[in-house]
């Protein structure tokens, strides 16, 4: 019984970073899943957790990653930049 448990055990722990929820960085809050969806299409969304923006520097971040070729509407990018502005901060 004991061994069972320890496997299903190392089972969960393998298959936790193929899970969406893995970014540890990114902090809960509305937003985050459109963040996640449309941010991880070319690198890891956890990237955005290296800058601390006001809203207006937000706002040039995620315009320039729609330049780049980020696929998502202007209503996804304003949520997004609204996350990321409450989130990561002018410090
Ligand atoms: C189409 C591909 C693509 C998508 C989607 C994308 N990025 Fe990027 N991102 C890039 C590339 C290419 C770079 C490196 C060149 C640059 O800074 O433009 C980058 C760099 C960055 C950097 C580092 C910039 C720096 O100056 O150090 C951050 C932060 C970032 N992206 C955040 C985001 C966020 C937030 C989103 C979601 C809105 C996003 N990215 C979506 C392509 C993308």
């Amino acid at each position: 019984m004991k061994l069972i448990l320890a496997s299903a055990l190392s089972l969960s722990v393998l298959a936790g970073p193929a899970l969406a929820d893995d970014f540890k960085l990114l902090p809960e809050g509305p937003g985050r899943d459109v963040t996640v969806r449309v941010c991880a299409q070319c690198h890891s969304p956890e990237i955005a957790a290296q800058q601390s923006l006001d809203a207006a520097g937000w706002k040039a971040l995620v315009d320039q990653m729609a330049n780049n070729g980020a696929n998502g509407t202007d209503a996804e990018f304003d949520t997004i930049t609204k996350y990321l502005t409450v989130a990561f901060p002018a410090k």
